[in-house]
């Protein structure tokens, strides 16, 4: 799974269950000539770069360190997963109040040394918080991405697969809106080859009831999320650095679309270089368009909450 790629920064802003094992993944996939690690607790940065670097005889010539915000200078992707993760029973948009604030510092800092990069936001809930990174920056839109609903339509798409006994690639489902409670299947679209993909109403409710409630059973099983987000983020990152120009359900900034204008979801988008180049045009109807619209309200009414 080794792709080559030019001289390339990516800095990882928060190293813990998400962060480090984002960076472990870019590590073994060698998608980056430099990785650099921030954390405000320093010693855990610290440790996560020397446990890497040992391993480097095993892997290739990414360069990695423990490093701090001027570092953001060179980079081409800055990943922020720093902050609160939900305790068992907690919502993503519980954790609102406990990471807007320390936003605040992060973007600063970014931004008094690189005005070039992409910022890729994974911290929940993270639609909001891009909102919040694309406020606070100044950044167009294009280059303030947020990981959106591409880990929930990874999880849509292997139960899908495990139902129908087809692999996870060769499934085409998409959930949209918010990474959170709000989210919305678009079974409309779902298919293999261009076929439409039929379900019962019970294996529809079970199949989404288990991808929406996913991260809570995970958490209430283990801790935190980790391995399946960091493949999302490595996904992304490579579509940027690549210039790949894949379809991906990143969180953008939505502007008359569906109905909807002035709120990060997650939605199908083109991902290349320039960060979101292009935001897929769905044609949204029924059932599926007032559950999208109500997730954007339920996401604008707490960002009116905050202090923008
Ligand atoms: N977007 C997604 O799909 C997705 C998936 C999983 C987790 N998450 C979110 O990612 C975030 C991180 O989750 P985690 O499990 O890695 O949490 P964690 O507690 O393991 O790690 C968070 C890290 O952030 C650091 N940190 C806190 N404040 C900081 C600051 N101001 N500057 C720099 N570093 C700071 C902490 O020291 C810690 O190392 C959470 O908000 C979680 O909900 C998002």
């Amino acid at each position: 799974m080794k792709t080559q790629l030019r001289s390339s920064r990516v800095v990882i802003i928060g190293t813990g269950a998400v962060g480090a094992t984002t960076a472990y993944t870019l590590l073994l996939r060698e998608r980056v000539s430099e990785l650099v690690l921030i954390d405000a607790n320093k010693d855990k940065a610290l440790g996560e770069a020397l446990d890497m670097n040992h391993g480097l005889p095993f892997t290739g010539g990414v360069k990695l360190w423990a490093g701090d915000y001027s570092d953001c200078a060179d980079a081409d992707v800055i990943v922020i997963a720093a902050g609160a993760s939900q305790r068992p029973g907690e919502t993503r948009i519980d954790l609102l109040k406990r990471n807007a604030g320390i936003f605040d510092t992060i973007i600063q800092n970014i931004v008094k040394y690189n005005d070039h990069g992409i910022i890729l936001v994974a911290t929940n809930p993270v639609d909001i918080l891009s909102y919040v990174s694309l406020k606070k920056s100044g950044f167009p839109s294009n280059r303030v991405i947020g990981s959106g609903t591409l880990l929930d339509s990874a999880r849509f798409r292997y139960l899908i697969g495990q139902n129908k006994g087809i692999n996870p690639r060769s499934i085409h489902a998409h959930i949209v809106g918010e990474h959170g409670d709000s989210e919305v299947p678009l079974w409309s679209l779902a298919n293999v080859a261009g076929i439409d993909l039929e379900f019962s109403d019970e294996d529809r409710e079970e199949i989404f009831n288990s991808t929406k409630n996913a991260a809570y059973e995970i958490i209430n099983a283990k801790g935190a999320t980790s391995y399946a987000i960091a493949l999302a983020l490595d996904r992304i990152i490579v579509s940027i650095l690549q210039n790949e120009g894949s379809v991906l359900n990143v969180s953008t900034l939505l502007q008359d679309y569906n109905g909807v204008s002035d709120v990060y979801l997650g939605v199908p988008s083109i991902v290349d270089r320039t960060g979101v180049r292009e935001v897929l045009d769905l044609k949204l109807t029924g059932q599926e368009l007032e559950k999208f619209q109500a997730s954007a309200n339920k996401l604008k009414s707490e960002i009116s909450k905050l202090e923008l």
